[in-house]
Formats: C-alpha cells, structure tokens, sequence
C-alpha cells in the first residue's frame, strides 16, 4: 500500500508529495461521462458498484496518492426528510419541512447502506488510501436555508442573526449527523476524513468563530487519533488561525493566500493541503511546472508539519485529462527530486 498520503497527514517522512484533486471524480474525465450519460446524479451515488468504479477512475487515469469516495455532501440530509433534486442545469435544489423540528435524527448504517458498501468494496480494490466525507455543519446549513446556492447568503445570515437559538439547535443536529455519518465511513474503513466548509468563508472571522468553530471543534474531537481529519474551508485565508483552533491534522487552503504564509501563520502542530488555483491547469505546462514547483518547496519548509498537493478547489469539468495527468507527475517528480 502507498501510504504517503497518510503519512504526510501524520507529519511523518514521505519519499515525495502525496497528491490528489478534489472532485477529481467529476465530468472532466470522458470515462464519467460515459457512465453518467446512462444514469443520474443520485443513482450513481446510491450504487456502491457504480459509486465504486466513479471513485477509481481518477486513481487509474492519474495516479493520484488518495481516492476520495464518490458522493455529495448533500446525500445525509436526505434521510432527514430534505428533498433534493440535482437538476441537469444549475445547482442543487432542496425542498425542507416548514418547521424545522421536524427534521429526523439520521442511523447512517441503516438510513445510507450504499456508502458503507461502496467503502467496502473501493477497500479491496485500493493500494492507497481512501478518503470518506462529509460537508461541514455550516455548509450543509446554508444549503437547507438557501433552497439551493446562493450569492450573499442573506438568509442565512438573517437566520443566525435574527435567531440564534434555533441557528445553533440546527448546527447541533446537523453536527450530530457529520459524526455520526463520519464515524460510520471510519468503522467501514475510510482512512482519512475531510471536512467541506465551502461557505464558511462568507462570515467574518469573529462570525466564524462564535457560529461555527464551536460546533466543528465538537465534530473533530472524538473523530481525531482515529483516522487524520483534514478541515477545508474556502476562502478562510482571512481567518487561518481560527480554523487552526478547530484541532484539524490538516488544514485544506484554497488559492487565495501563499502557502508559505499560510505556513507562517498556521506554526507547528498542522499539516497543510493545496492550493493550486483549478485555472492554473489552463496555464502552459511551463508555466505551470514552475507554480508547482513553487507550491511544492513552501510545501517542504519545516516549520509545517507535512504537505498534501492538491487544487485549492474542485477541479473543473473544463479541464483537459493530459494536464491533470501533468500535474500528479510533475509533483512526484519535482518533489522527490527536491527530497535528494
Ligand atoms: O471526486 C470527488 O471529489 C468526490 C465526489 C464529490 C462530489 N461532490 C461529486 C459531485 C465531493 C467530495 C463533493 C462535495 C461537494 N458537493 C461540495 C463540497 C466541495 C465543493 O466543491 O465546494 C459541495 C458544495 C457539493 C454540492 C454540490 N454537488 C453542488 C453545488 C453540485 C452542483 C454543481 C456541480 O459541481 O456540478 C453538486 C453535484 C456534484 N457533486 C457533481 C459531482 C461529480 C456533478 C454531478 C453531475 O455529474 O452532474
């Protein structure tokens, strides 16, 4: 098994870079396409035989150092009595009770089998790691408040603002469902898990701490010394140092701040995941090359931890496979280069 993935989590040696993309499973690669034209979002995340070959088609093309389970963090909120429909146009549309007492407790064993089967059969057919999910209690918030995405999240925030005793009675359910959810990928053998926050990073830092960080240090506590727990949050350039307090092995960064800056200011006790910006891919391989290269030296100070190479976001569906394919070998070889 290749485990420098997990190693670099741990801050321990690695013979080069681990790297992997997120939503590296995704409509870029024609191979998803192909299997995507015959069935629908949610039937491929419902199918752990489909679920299971999405999640290594990525690990075949690139030779990545991680696999991330094919899902969506949406799936959990299901069971809680959501309805979501992911139109073939446009984002995510959830339809929820009127009154939020209403929203069910979730049994992830009984209430989302074909995650756990997905795991079980991705686990007989990797010799790296696997990566379960889940969305963060924020993200997965905005998503049952906005109906769907949103620009300015004005409804949540009037929500959090205006009443704050049902924001936090929400965020504690939807807290209790992530580890619940995350527990049970971990007991299937998900060997590391990551944390979406993609809108945690709409709030100002002092937001961010009294509505947030609470309720995911909550989640990250009894879930760490089992598996590494990576926590990303896009946009939380501003507030490191908060995400930092949230006890993470890894903290993931998008691309809008320096690593090696974002290495400054996270100090000891973290490994960092990033940050390419996905457009960079659009870049001139030499171009690219050079970024990379960039990435990866600020990756190796030793003031961190470890270093994960990844995108500072998903990769896009516009995106050519050979320059994905450019990216993971030019990390391994760069990076054991650098380690010579
Ligand atoms: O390869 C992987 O990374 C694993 C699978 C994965 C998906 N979604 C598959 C997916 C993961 C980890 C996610 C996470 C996810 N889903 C996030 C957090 C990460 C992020 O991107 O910020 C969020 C916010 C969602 C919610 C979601 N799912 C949206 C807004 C959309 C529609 C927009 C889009 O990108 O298509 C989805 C659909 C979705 N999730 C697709 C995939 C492959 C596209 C479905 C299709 O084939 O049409």
């Amino acid at each position: 098994m290749n485990d420098n993935f997990l190693r670099a989590c741990r801050g321990e040696k690695t013979d080069y870079t681990p790297v992997w993309l997120m939503r590296q499973a995704g409509r870029y690669l024609p191979e998803y396409q192909e299997i995507r034209a015959k069935y629908d979002f949610m039937t491929l995340c419902k199918t752990p035989e489909l679920a299971a070959e999405v999640t290594l088609q990525p690990v075949r093309r690139l030779n990545v150092d991680a696999a991330i389970l094919f899902s969506d963090i949406l799936i959990p909120l299901e069971p809680m009595g959501i309805k979501i429909e992911f139109p073939e146009k446009g984002g995510p549309v959830l339809t929820s009770p009127e009154d939020m007492n209403q929203f069910k407790e979730i049994n992830p064993e009984k209430d989302l089998p074909f995650v756990m089967e997905t795991i079980k059969i991705l686990l007989k057919e990797l010799d790296i790691p696997l990566i379960g999910f889940s969305g963060a209690p924020f993200t997965l918030l905005t998503y049952i408040v906005e109906q769907g995405s949103s620009k300015n999240f004005l409804k949540t925030k009037k929500f959090m603002y205006g009443e704050s005793k049902q924001f936090h009675k929400l965020m504690e359910l939807l807290s209790d469902t992530v580890i619940g959810f995350l527990s049970a990928q971990i007991k299937a053998g998900a060997q590391a898990v990551q944390l979406f926050d993609t809108w945690a990073g709409i709030l100002t830092p002092r937001d961010f701490k009294e509505y947030v960080l609470p309720h995911v240090k909550k989640i990250i506590g009894p879930l760490k010394g089992n598996v590494p727990v990576i926590y990303f949050v896009l946009n939380g350039g501003t507030f490191l140092e908060y995400i930092k307090e949230s006890g993470a092995d890894v903290i993931g960064i998008d691309w809008r701040i320096d690593i090696g800056m974002a290495i400054d200011r996270l100090k000891d006790g973290v490994a960092v995941q990033g940050n390419l910006d996905p457009c960079e891919l659009f870049l001139p391989e030499e171009k690219l090359f050079e970024r990379i290269t960039d990435i990866i030296k600020k990756g190796m100070r030793s003031s961190i931890r470890g270093h994960i190479f990844n995108l500072g976001h998903g990769i896009l569906p516009e995106t050519p496979v050979e320059k994905a394919r450019f990216l993971v070998d030019s990390v391994h070889e760069i990076s054991a280069r650098l380690r010579k």
